[in-house]
């Protein structure tokens, strides 16, 4: 199974597939840090860790005795995230413990790195979190944020949405950004929260921002027998079958109301996203070998430093 956490309730589930270990491009990630002088690093902090997998992939280009300490606030995720660890050897680098981004439990000046990944887009309030980020970096230290603007995926298409009716496609658009506003104002998140990153990181005091774009397009096309394809193809399979859109109907339900969208409205717009509960256009495209895409997306990777002590000055 691509994912294996796919049916729990824990926050993000239905996004800790296999798929996310192919989310960059390693040279990419290594050019990011010798742009930003990874050389440095000896300790680095993983805010909204999840099962590590952030994290694991930064280690990579870190210098090889950094440690990677990693805190989440779901009790389960920090485990997994453990057990995943020391299933690969690397229990002695990478440490994990609960703890809110609000309210990090590590004292002024302690990290070297401080960076999180797709976590603002699920915060109330993101600054808050981006304050604790700077407050436990050293000065100089780096603070680093890979976050997306998620509202761009509605206008990009594949070899089948490509060709569908001019309304549906603005249709999945406005669901999509009714519910993005609804679970905003519910307190949880803006789902694109990225395009304002380098904005807050600036309100809150870091200098030097740099902002890159994830140079990694996740492209969909035949004959689909590498890892990642497999990977993302059980994974679509899987939503498929259980008309899982972006989030399940429920909670697209509960945004949607919340983004103040038209309760009678909403079965034809989640009826569009869904492709009318009829996956077998994909099914046929897949086996015929015929189906493509891709696979753009926006997400920023934005970073920012510590101004150095004013006596350091
Ligand atoms: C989309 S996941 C990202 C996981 C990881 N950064 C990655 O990219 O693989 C978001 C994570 O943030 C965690 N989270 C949500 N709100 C949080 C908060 N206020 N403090 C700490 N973690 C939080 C969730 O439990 C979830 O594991």
């Amino acid at each position: 199974m691509a994912n294996e956490f796919r049916t729990l309730e824990s926050h993000s589930a239905e996004y800790f597939g296999d798929s996310r270990d192919y989310w960059w491009n390693a040279d990419f990630l290594e050019l990011i840090g010798k742009r930003l002088s990874f050389d440095r690093v000896s300790d680095a902090l993983d805010v909204g860790c999840g099962v590590g997998h952030w994290g694991r992939l930064l280690a990579h280009i870190l210098p090889s005795g950094a440690r990677v300490q990693g805190v989440d606030r779901d009790p389960l995720w920090v485990e997994k995230a453990r057990l995943r660890a020391a299933a690969l050897g690397l229990a002695d680098r990478f440490g994990y413990q609960v703890s809110v981004a609000e309210k990090l439990p590590f004292a002024e000046a302690s990290f070297d790195l401080v960076t999180c990944q797709t976590l603002l887009i699920h915060l109330p309030d993101p600054a808050a979190a981006i304050r604790e980020m700077i407050r436990v970096v050293r000065p100089c230290g780096l603070v680093l944020a890979s976050e997306p603007n998620n509202i761009a995926g509605a206008l990009t298409f594949d070899s089948i949405t490509f060709h569908d009716p001019v309304d549906e496609i603005i249709a999945r658009a406005r669901l999509q950004l009714i519910c993005e506003r609804g679970k905003a104002a519910l307190g949880e998140g803006a789902n694109s929260i990225g395009d304002l990153v380098p904005g807050l990181f600036a309100e809150n005091g870091l200098v030097d921002i740099r902002v890159y774009l994830n140079d990694k397009a996740n492209a969909f096309v035949p004959p689909y027998d590498s890892p990642e394809q497999r990977a993302v193809l059980e994974e679509r399979a899987d939503h498929n079958d259980r008309d899982f859109w972006i989030w399940s109907r429920e909670d697209t339900h509960r945004y949607f109301l919340a983004g103040k969208g038209a309760a009678g409205e909403f079965e034809a717009l989640w009826s569009v996203a869904i492709g009318h509960g009829d996956s077998s256009e994909f099914d046929k495209a897949i086996a015929n070998r015929t189906y493509s895409g891709a696979g753009g997306g926006i997400g920023y990777l934005v970073a920012g430093r510590k101004p150095s002590l004013p006596e350091d000055r």
